[in-house]
């Protein structure tokens, strides 16, 4: 496994298999690619399987351990079953997905090896889900939710980003994975970067303020320092997390009249992108070290395999996190000032 100069070791990949989306949601960040959405046709620029399978083997060369399929809608590729049968059997699969073609497709993908999936729904009822998607799919959505879970993946995650557009709802979408085992919640700091937006931006702490007031049990992720709540439903007879009676976290997240919720918020957590462990592909075959950057592409398309190898090495010697730049962890788990990253930046 290969480790970048931030102690970083890239333990998975997040490959784009296409720019092409039947959604246009206000906030979407493209993957950093700017406003690329054109036509719902295969494009001439998409990796092929081929391409994206000889990526994934190099990547499984260098140990690493699991991919997502992401997009655009990475459902809109035809050969998503086979990319996903032809991945390195060492490596865990999943998929971010806006659910629309789930219905009729989740039990194929399953066989072929995808193990999890999030699914952007950012709303639960049918014109806030329209004003955010741009489309009138919502039911569609919620039927892959359900084949999704009939399909046996676990957890199905759902996606959802906070912004000015959504906060308001995220009270009733919290009691939604309460009340529906299976599901977890995923809630997502809005970037405005990528979308020029700043005034859409809600404080995240008071989300996190929100759900500690709200939770049966809290946990605390070292993988990107993620908190993560544990939210019962109204039917729940549950021992708080503390008392006596109570089990653990464990039991608590066994609790089928519990949901788990947890906030992904790379822009407020000064240790986000400290713990980043994945670097990306573009749809178009480039690899690249962060979401946010564009500085380090490199493209894959007209290499052979040891030139991805060595691609591959660069990209990761060249990873700088993007959020949160300043801290890393030292030897003892504290956390400190980079010293490294300031002296690249008095360089610059
Ligand atoms: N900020 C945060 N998350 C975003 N996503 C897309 N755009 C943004 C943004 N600007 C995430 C959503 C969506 C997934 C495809 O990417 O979680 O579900
Ligand atoms: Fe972007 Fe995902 Fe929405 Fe499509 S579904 S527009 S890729 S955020």
């Amino acid at each position: 496994m290969l480790t970048d100069d931030f102690g970083r070791e890239v333990r998975g990949v997040r490959v784009s298999l296409t720019d092409r989306c039947n959604f246009d949601c206000v906030y979407c960040h493209n993957e950093g690619l700017g406003d690329t959405r054109g036509p719902m046709d295969p494009q001439d620029d998409e990796m092929s399987t081929d391409d994206v399978v000889r990526f994934l083997e190099v990547a499984a060369e260098f140990d690493v351990e699991a991919v997502k399929f992401t997009g655009g809608e990475p459902m809109l590729r035809q050969d998503l079953e086979e990319i996903i049968a032809r991945t390195p059997d060492s490596m865990e699969i999943s998929m971010t997905t806006n659910g629309t073609f789930l219905p009729g497709r989740a039990g194929d993908l399953v066989d072929a090896g995808l193990e999890r999936v999030n699914v952007s729904q950012d709303a639960l009822d049918r014109e806030q889900f329209a004003a955010v998607t741009q489309s009138g799919a919502y039911d569609r959505v919620l039927e892959g939710v359900d084949a999704a879970l009939e399909a046996g993946l676990d957890p199905v995650k759902l996606n959802m980003v906070v912004f000015q557009h959504t906060a308001g709802y995220v009270p009733e979408m919290v009691d939604h994975v309460a009340e529906n085992e299976g599901l977890q919640l995923q809630l997502i700091q809005y970037m405005p970067e990528l979308t020029g937006k700043p005034e859409w931006n809600v404080e995240i702490e008071r989300v996190h303020e929100w759900l500690a007031e709200q939770a049966v049990g809290v946990e605390h992720r070292e993988m990107h320092d993620r908190r993560r709540y544990w939210i019962a439903s109204d039917d729940a007879d549950i021992a708080l997390e503390g008392d006596e009676e109570c089990d653990g976290v464990d039991a608590i997240a066994d609790d089928p009249n519990v949901g788990m919720v947890e906030i992904v918020d790379p822009v407020e957590n000064p240790t986000f992108c400290a713990n980043c462990h994945r670097v990306r592909v573009t749809h178009d075959g480039y690899l690249k070290g962060c979401l946010n950057r564009n500085d380090d592409l490199k493209p894959m398309g007209e290499m052979t395999r040891p030139e991805i190898r060595e691609a591959y090495r660069e990209v990761v010697a060249d990873r700088v996190p993007f959020y949160g730049e300043y801290m890393v962890r030292s030897d003892d788990g504290e956390w400190e000032l980079n010293e490294k990253y300031l002296e690249t930046q008095a360089e610059a």
